[in-house]
């Protein structure tokens, strides 16, 4: 794209970004949660503030440094990690959903550590499902123009789960990358496509975080125009 290198071009605009993985409480030791590191979020972060975006990052459960001359908003659990967004996004240009966002919770929460017993079998874990944020904030639409984007990682037929989900989810983008054993989480690489509503596809070589997020601001930047 036509951007001269450092050219700060999210001047002005405001911009959501969620990362790292959340939790979901089982007791007061205890919790559901997943292998997200956070760090294609606060790459995505780091680099629009580097291109002059005003940036809020929801982080859920991240242990890694805060970016300079961002907002900061630590978060939990999906419900929580729920409510910061919604409350970003309200004036937001665009809003990155790259946090691993847990599908369920326990529906009960045990105030006291849950002990074993000796003579009985352990208690199945009752789950319950969370909201669907991309989905609520893509077809809700709290502000016109505003440009969505989510993460998927996928296995097997990777694109076609990635079309699949972009239209479930009613998002303007869909950052699909490959997961397998070794690949993505924790790593300091990435590689992906980026599907577009439009019919798009953008594909991104393998390469630094930092990379795959350029790439996303320049789509987002193309399409607030
Ligand atoms: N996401 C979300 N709220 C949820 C679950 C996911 O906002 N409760 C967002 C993620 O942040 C990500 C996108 O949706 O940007 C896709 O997440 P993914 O887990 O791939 O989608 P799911 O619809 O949960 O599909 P799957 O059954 O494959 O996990
Ligand atoms: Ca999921």
């Amino acid at each position: 794209l036509a951007r001269g290198v450092g050219e700060p071009d999210l001047t002005g605009r405001h911009v959501v970004v969620s990362a790292g993985g959340t939790r979901e409480p089982l007791d007061p030791v205890r919790f559901l949660g997943n292998r997200s590191s956070g760090k294609q979020g606060y790459a995505l972060a780091r680099t629009a503030a580097a291109r002059g975006a005003r940036v809020t990052l929801i982080a859920a459960n991240s242990t890694l440094p805060d970016p300079a001359g961002v907002d900061v908003v630590p978060v939990g659990t999906a419900a929580h990690l729920r409510e910061e967004v919604l409350r970003a996004a309200a004036d937001a240009d665009a809003v990155v959903m790259a946090a691993a966002v847990a599908d369920f919770r326990p529906v009960t929460y045990a105030a006291g550590k849950i002990k074993k017993k000796d003579d009985q079998e352990p208690e199945p874990i009752a789950l319950a499902r969370n909201p669907d944020i991309l989905a609520e904030i893509s077809t809700g639409r709290i502000r016109p123009g505003q440009v969505i984007v989510g993460f998927a990682a996928e296995t097997d037929d990777v694109l076609a789960n990635g079309r699949a989900k972009l239209k479930r989810k009613g998002c303007d983008l869909l950052v699909v990358n490959e997961v397998g054993e070794r690949k993505t989480f924790g790593s300091e690489e990435n590689e992906a496509v980026v599907l577009g509503a439009d019919g798009s596809e953008t594909p991104v070589p393998h390469g630094p975080k930092e990379a795959l997020a350029e790439t996303v601001w320049d789509l987002v930047a193309g399409r607030l125009g």
